[in-house]
């Protein structure tokens, strides 16, 4: 135990299970002023298997507590991915003295007598903050023979028309049925069979709604989908999101059906959702990803564990010239683990004049703006003595940013691996900024203010040391630069 959360390769802030196999993040509700994290668990293995429901607590989204497994398997079958909710006002009567919790996924197994796999939606509801859990003897609630990928309950309460709003996973699409009890539910609407990206089968729906440039009086719906790994694409799975509007019923897509709007332009942020239940006042809408992709999640080099969740990111609307669009900031409680800063100022940085500036800490946050001045091509390299580097590099006619792990580690545990990641990105004002998260196996990127995230894993051999700004041609000023050591979240 001694060694516990200290492994090679072990997140060090951002949360993995104490051992074994971690897919989706699941059944995120806050409730009694702690956020519930659930998650697709394999507790027999280090590769996917039978599905549990994994579960882990935290106050402030950052220091979790791994708890006993939440949900097990079945005679209805594995435990697949799915929300929870806080059923206020006992809508479901599974509750007597006030409100409790109410889980609500997906139920796997086979037909009879078939290798054809069956999924149906099932509900478990817990009166001692999702500590233990009573399976609803009337499961499974929602089934559909003619649909075999039919998975992924997210399920809301939608006030205008005083229902609960369920999104579902249907092979090509996203199913919506409303329900008042949360156990009899009713089609209400198909979304997507023809918008945006069909390069995989869609899994892991949500819909919630936020306010366009913080203006309470404009909001839009955003409808986050998940689309599953496919060999023909190099980006193996990925998720998108659609922004539009709802009336309880019907999602009215804001875009034209070829519009496809990428949640994360890194390879690792898969199957991520909001949490549930956050209060009114505070209005926050805060998700969390997979920090793998199912191209080679049951390969990555580890050993105890696989697999460990994005930081959580608060989400926002921006309008912009080519329309409304999604923006992701880690929650401001990240502030909790800042250690020593270092602040630079006013750097010029030539092509044969490079800044090298140490890190000193494993755990880092930086924080920079770059000014174009004659360079056409510049970044930052994160490096090691054991020439292991991970590039960011902006490419000013390109208008892209690219991060590139070609190098950054270990990649020979899947061809995939190797990538160089980009997305378009317009400067303004000849400038950009840059916030970079570097935990012992990944790297985030956030460009302009979380307008662009990147989400990349990455395996060293050793932390890096060295943090360079270069210039490939011309010059560039670095108008600010702050390095920032971060603290583990696990125990010491
Ligand atoms: C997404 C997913 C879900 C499913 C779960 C099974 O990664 O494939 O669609 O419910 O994983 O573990």
């Amino acid at each position: 135990m001694e060694q516990l959360y200290k492994e090679k390769h072990r997140p060090q802030f951002h949360f993995s299970p104490e051992e074994k196999w971690m897919n989706d993040p699941n059944g995120m509700v806050f409730f009694n002023d702690e956020y519930h994290l659930f998650y697709q668990y394999h507790p027999f293995g280090t590769t996917w298997g039978p599905m549990h429901w994994g579960h882990a607590v935290s106050k402030d989204l950052i220091h979790w507590k791994q708890l006993p497994i939440g949900l097990y398997p079945d005679e209805h079958g594995a435990i697949f991915s799915g929300s929870a909710i806080v059923d206020w006002n006992n809508t479901s009567g599974f509750f007597q003295d006030g409100p409790g919790l109410v889980a609500i996924y997906t139920s796997a197994d086979n037909y009879p007598d078939s290798d054809r796999p069956r999924q149906r939606q099932s509900l478990a509801y817990s009166n001692d903050n999702g500590r233990t859990w009573i399976k609803y003897e009337g499961n499974p609630i929602l089934s559909d023979v003619n649909i075999t990928d039919y998975r992924d309950p997210k399920v809301f309460w939608h006030d205008e028309t005083n229902k609960w709003v369920m999104v579902l996973a249907t092979g090509q699409s996203v199913t919506i049925y409303t329900s008042a009890n949360l156990k009899d539910w009713e089609f209400a609407s198909e979304f997507g069979n023809k918008a945006g990206s069909h390069e995989g089968v869609w899994e892991c729906p949500d819909l919630f709604r936020l306010p366009v440039d913080g203006d309470k009086n404009k909001q839009k719906w955003v409808m986050f989908v998940s689309i599953g790994d496919n060999h023909d694409f190099k980006e193996g799975s990925r998720t998108q999101y659609f922004v539009g509007q709802f009336d309880g019923t019907t999602f009215v897509n804001d875009n034209s059906d070829e519009t496809i709007l990428w949640m994360d332009h890194g390879r690792d942020n898969y199957a991520g959702v909001s949490w549930s239940d956050i209060p009114a006042e505070d209005g926050k809408r805060i998700y969390i990803g997979w920090m793998s992709n199912w191209r080679y999640a049951n390969q990555v080099p580890t050993e105890e564990w696989r697999s460990a969740m994005t930081l959580p990111r608060e989400l926002s609307l921006t309008s912009s010239k080519e329309g409304v669009r999604l923006v992701q900031r880690v929650v401001p409680e990240i502030n909790s683990i800042r250690k020593g800063t270092e602040v630079f100022q006013d750097l010029t940085i030539g092509k044969n004049q490079p800044a090298i500036f140490n890190l000193f800490s494993p755990l880092m946050e930086v924080n920079i703006e770059l000014k174009k001045q004659t360079s056409n091509s510049f970044g930052i390299v994160l490096q090691s003595s054991d020439d292991e580097k991970t590039v960011i590099r902006y490419d000013v006619e390109m208008e892209k940013l690219f991060v590139d792990r070609t190098e950054a580690g270990d990649n020979s545990f899947s061809e995939s691996f190797a990538a160089v990641q980009e997305a378009f990105l317009k400067m303004e004002n000849n400038k950009i900024n840059l916030q970079i998260f570097i935990d012992a196996s990944s790297i985030e990127v956030f460009a302009e203010d979380g307008k662009v995230a990147f989400t990349s894993l990455i395996f060293p051999k050793k932390p890096y040391e060295q943090l360079v700004l270069f210039s490939d041609e011309g010059k560039i000023l670095v108008s600010s630069l702050k390095l920032t050591e971060l603290d583990s979240i696990w125990v010491k």
